[in-house]
């Protein structure tokens, strides 16, 4: 196994999806591969299908993992859009159980927003830095002069007038439930963001997810006064920062 190599995967509430990732320059070296993720997604029937995954890589070393909640030292502890049976699971250490590899497990808008900051649209930037994904639900990642804040949920932000959180009113899922235009979505998404303006006086936002590939269709419609920028590196974001971090920790502990 080369060291710089590392099992890149990204559990998502529809599909559970992964491949090899070079580290030093953020590619995929191998086809993404991806598994329906199982319903209930309960934590051992997470666990079989991701057995199954590392399987497929016939894989060894170390694995990265991006997951839909909180994550804190490895344990869950929200479930927005996952099986609630998750919160308080170990998930490093069921995965790393389930695979006999080592896993370190990252927020998935986090491990995204990892791999713009160090091989997409965030290279090289300092400041108050943000990613958002636009996802079945919303998820956020902080950066401070490209040092990452975890765990910051801006998704469940509530705005002014409404009874639930941000996600709620913004994901892929509200705009397909209400079935708005891009333009359409834009207007709320633009409140969303001026409000995210009030609190923390960004330098840049990047968009993930379906927002990053539509973002030309409401660009327009944005009227903040920090940059907006698409991620560009679309669906393999999460696998690939996943992996990088992984590669960090391994660093560390040496
Ligand atoms: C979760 C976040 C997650 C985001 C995107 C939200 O509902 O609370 O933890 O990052 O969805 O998957």
């Amino acid at each position: 196994m080369k060291e710089n190599i590392i099992l890149g995967v990204d559990i998502g509430g529809t599909g559970i999806k992964g491949g090899l990732i070079n580290v030093e320059n953020g590619e995929m070296i191998t086809e993404r591969h991806r598994l329906d993720t199982p319903q209930p997604a309960t934590p051992e029937a997470v666990a079989a299908t991701f057995k199954e995954l590392v399987a497929f890589f016939n894989w060894k070393g170390p694995i990265g993992v991006g997951f839909p909640a909180i994550v804190s030292h490895g344990v869950a502890l929200s479930a927005a859009n996952i099986d609630p049976s998750w919160i308080g699971v170990n998930i490093a250490d069921l995965l790393c159980k389930s695979s006999g590899c080592h896993v370190y497990v990252l927020n998935d808008a986090d491990a995204a927003g990892v791999a713009s900051m160090r091989f997409g649209a965030g290279k090289g930037e300092e400041g108050l830095v943000m990613m958002l994904t636009v996802g079945t639900g919303i998820g956020s990642a902080l950066f401070i002069d490209g040092k990452l804040v975890p765990n910051t949920e801006l998704g469940h932000l509530y705005l002014k007038n409404k009874k639930e959180v941000a996600e709620k009113y913004i994901s892929k899922m509200a705009r397909a439930e209400k079935d708005l235009s891009w333009a359409q979505w834009g207007k709320t998404f633009n409140k969303y963001l001026l409000h995210l303006q009030r609190l923390f006086s960004p330098d840049l936002i990047i968009i993930g997810g379906g927002g990053s590939k539509s973002f030309d269709e409401y660009k327009d419609q944005l009227t903040v006064d920090f940059r907006v920028k698409p991620a560009g590196y679309l669906n393999k974001a999460g696998a690939v920062g996943a992996a990088y971090y992984a590669w960090e920790q391994e660093q560390q502990l040496g």
